[in-house]
């Protein structure tokens, strides 16, 4: 008899068995997207790291596939990314096919015990039949530590300006961007960061890409840091700015976070995707990661979500939306229009939700306070709305169930709303577990987990001021979990 498994995310990735952190290596060929992953195959706490593999046609159904990448003698596999060699730059390719070839950071435990600062440093792997098999590369490591004890997590893109390969790698409290024309020989081109944003803890999993806005093109440095995230543990934060192919330039020196729930970490964007920046992030939180509930696997990844950017008082802000593609999904609605609440409006008789998978979309005519709670027999509560007074956003999953595993887990997480309209518009993923907030379009974005003692089985709306919505919309999501 199997074991029921409560908290099995229905359309975010999680793996069968065992512990998964970081995305890595995410890249889109020939019709597949494949996603790699920090893996521990032998349990479902952190441990030695190899590169899992999952690929779908859709980003949406993921077929869960052999361990790409397993540790060797030069260290543990840590994250780092992967690119379509077209060119063969690399000339790992032969017989006129095109190499697949992942960049990532070796983490040699054994020298780290005996107290080097030397044991992360960057190596290749490459495959040739489609991301199938790995071959590593015999020159590795090709990038050597100079005596820097965090310094990992290499993102690559090729660089139209410069005619070269960009890496750009987390290197303890800044980034260092460095050039090769092969993947094999590295320049170190400049450093970014030791004295800007925040710096609350270690800086991680990088990534450097261009956006357009207005016909105008701005580039987009993430940088994963933990802890220090604004509602605790790791998150986030990112940088626009101009990249001229050597050195990258802020245009402001705020301080911006890309989702400001606990749960969306080292999120990095897709290879080869033509003119879309899909970015997949770590639906978990070091803080309490090792110690969430849910058996015999550890951790999902947030759904896909496409990037964009948006300009707010002269200042540029990233926005993240769902994915088109998980349209696949979708079941029956329950659209419904003009409507008042004050006090409390239950839509349960309506929704009739038994799966706890389901997207709610909702525009108000005013924005004042308003929540939309989500709750079951059991007398769990997981409450999302919008404080009028302190003008934030908030998600509070400190009645949402089981909570004290971690003492920071029930807490009330806050996004600052950025959009000054009258109106709101809100967009709810909700899988099993998990809420991912989309406000004004994106901006700002929540992302939270959270372990019902039940599933949720209750919805209803709630203001004590009134609110008027224009419209809501309920939406059933199929489960996309592939046998
Ligand atoms: C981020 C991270 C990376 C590292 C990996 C190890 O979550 O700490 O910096 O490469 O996880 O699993």
């Amino acid at each position: 008899v199997t074991k029921p498994e409560t908290y099995r995310p229905q359309y975010h990735f999680s793996p069968k068995a065992h512990w998964m952190n970081d995305p890595n290596g995410m890249v889109y060929w020939k019709g597949t997207y494949h996603l790699f992953f920090q893996y521990y195959p032998d349990g479902t706490t952190w441990g030695p790291m190899h590169w899992g593999h999952a690929t779908s046609k859709d980003m949406v159904r993921w077929q869960e596939q052999p361990i790409a990448l397993y540790p060797d003698s030069l260290g543990w596999i840590f994250s780092g990314s992967a690119v379509v060699d077209v060119n063969n730059t690399s000339g790992f390719g032969k017989d006129g096919q095109t190499p697949m070839v992942a960049i990532f950071t070796h983490h040699n435990s054994k020298m780290e015990k005996q107290k080097s600062d030397k044991f992360q440093y960057q190596s290749l792997a490459y495959s040739l039949d489609e991301g199938k098999t790995w071959t590593k590369y015999a020159g590795n490591p090709v990038l050597p530590n100079p005596g820097i004890v965090d310094f990992r997590d290499p993102k690559v893109r090729w660089n139209e300006q410069a005619k070269k390969w960009i890496m750009t790698l987390a290197t303890k409290d800044r980034i260092t961007f460095y050039s090769s024309p092969n993947l094999k020989n590295w320049t170190k081109e400049s450093e970014f960061g030791h004295d800007l944003g925040a710096h609350g803890g270690v800086w991680e999993c990088p990534d450097l890409f261009p956006l357009d806005y207005n016909g105008k093109k701005a580039w987009v440095l993430l940088v994963s840091i933990n802890p220090g995230g604004p509602n605790g543990g790791s998150a986030t934060q990112y940088f626009v700015g101009d990249f001229n192919g050597k050195t990258f330039t802020p245009y402001s020196k705020a301080t911006k976070w890309m989702d400001y729930g606990t749960d969306n970490y080292a999120g990095v964007t897709f290879a080869n995707t033509g003119n879309r920046t899909i970015l997949m992030g770590w639906m978990s939180n070091w803080q309490y990661a090792n110690v969430v509930p849910t058996d015999p696997w550890r951790s999902a990844n947030t759904v896909p979500r496409t990037l964009g950017l948006r300009e707010v008082n002269k200042e540029l802000f990233l926005t993240s939306v769902p994915v088109k593609e998980l349209d696949i999904l979708k079941g029956e609605t329950v659209p419904m229009k003009n409507l008042t609440v004050k006090g409390e409006y239950d839509l349960t008789p309506k929704t009739k939700n038994e799966t706890g998978l389901f997207k709610l979309d909702l525009t108000t005519q005013n924005a004042t306070d308003f929540s939309i709670v989500l709750a079951n027999e059991q007398g769990n509560e997981l409450v999302i709305g919008y404080d009028k007074a302190a003008n934030t956003y908030y998600i509070d999953r400190s009645r949402s169930g089981k909570v004290d595993f971690e003492k920071g887990f029930g807490k009330r997480h806050t996004a600052p709303r950025l959009a000054v309209d009258g109106k709101i518009s809100l967009s709810l993923l909700i899988d099993v577990a998990s809420v991912e907030l989309f406000a004004d379009n994106g901006l700002p974005v929540m992302t939270d987990i959270f372990f019902p003692d039940k599933p949720m089985s209750k919805l209803s709306i709630k203001s004590t001021t009134g609110i008027s919505i224009s419209s809501l919309t309920y939406t059933k999501m199929a489960s996309a979990v592939q046998g």
